[in-house]
C-alpha cells in the first residue's frame, strides 16, 4: 500500500474489529513502525504499554463509559441526540490495548530545539502515534483512539512514574471492514473542512476562520 493510500483509508476504529486478537509479529512490526517517528533532539520521549489483560481493558472501558455520560450530559439537546448513537470506543472489542505514553525528562535537560518550544517533545510522541496508525492501515488493522479519561486515572492504572504522562489510549485489532468515511461524519456530527479553507497564502487570513 502506498503511504497516500495509507493516510486516505486510514479510519479510526470502534465498531469493526473482529475481536480476534492482534498477533504478536504484526504488532511489534506496527510498533517498529510507531518507533521510527521523528522527535526533537532525537529524544524519542515515547513508550507503549501493551494491555490483554481482560480485567484492566473492563476496568478501563467502564471508566470511559461514565466520561461518555458526563459528556452527553453536558450537550444540548439536539447534540445529545446527534451523540447517542455514536461509539466512541472498542476497549473491550479489539481485545489490545497500546498506551502511548510521554517522558519529557528523555534526552535529559538540553533536549536539542526544545528550548524555545517545550511542547515538541509531546508532538514527537504524537508523530509515533500516527506513525503507528499508519502502519496499522496498511496491514489492515483498525486502530481508534480514545481520550475520554481521565488523565490521573488512567496514570494509576498504568503505574506510571512521576513525569511520565498517558497521550493516548489506542484500542488495536483485527478489522472487519474500514468504513470509507469518518464515523463523526456518518452520524453528522462534524465533517471534514475542504483543503482550501485550511490553506492560506502568505500570512494567515483571519478572514478564514472557522469554528
Ligand atoms: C487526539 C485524538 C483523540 C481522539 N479521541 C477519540 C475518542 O475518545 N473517541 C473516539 O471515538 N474517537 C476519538 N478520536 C478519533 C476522531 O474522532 C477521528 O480521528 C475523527 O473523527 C476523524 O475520523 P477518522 O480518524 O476516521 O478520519 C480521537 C482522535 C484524536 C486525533
Amino acid at each position: 500500500m502506498s503511504v497516500y493510500e495509507a493516510i486516505r483509508t486510514r479510519r479510526d476504529v470502534r465498531a469493526e474489529f473482529t475481536g480476534e486478537p492482534i498477533d504478536d509479529t504484526t504488532l511489534w512490526r506496527i510498533l517498529g513502525a510507531a518507533h521510527c517517528a521523528p522527535s526533537v533532539g532525537n529524544s524519542q520521549p515515547w513508550d507503549f504499554v501493551i494491555i490483554r489483560n481482560r480485567a484492566t481493558l473492563r476496568t478501563f472501558a467502564a471508566h470511559v463509559a461514565e466520561r461518555r455520560r458526563d459528556f452527553a450530559r453536558s450537550l444540548p439537546a439536539d447534540r445529545a441526540r446527534t451523540f447517542a448513537p455514536i461509539k466512541i470506543e472498542g476497549i473491550e472489542e479489539s481485545g489490545t490495548g497500546i498506551v502511548v505514553v510521554h517522558d519529557d525528562a528523555r534526552g535529559g535537560p538540553q533536549v536539542l530545539g526544545r528550548a524555545t518550544v517545550p511542547e515538541t517533545g509531546l508532538y514527537s510522541t504524537i508523530l509515533a502515534v500516527q506513525n503507528l496508525w499508519l502502519a496499522a492501515t496498511a496491514e489492515r488493522v483498525g486502530v481508534g483512539w480514545v481520550s475520554f479519561y481521565d488523565e490521573a486515572f488512567l496514570t494509576d492504572l498504568m503505574d506510571l512514574p512521576a513525569g511520565v504522562r498517558p497521550v493516548a489510549w489506542l484500542c488495536i485489532g483485527p478489522v472487519a471492514e474500514f468504513q470509507q468515511a469518518p464515523d463523526l461524519e456518518r452520524f453528522g456530527w462534524r465533517d471534514r473542512r475542504p483543503l482550501h479553507a485550511a490553506i492560506h497564502e502568505e500570512r494567515y487570513t483571519p478572514a478564514g476562520r472557522e469554528q
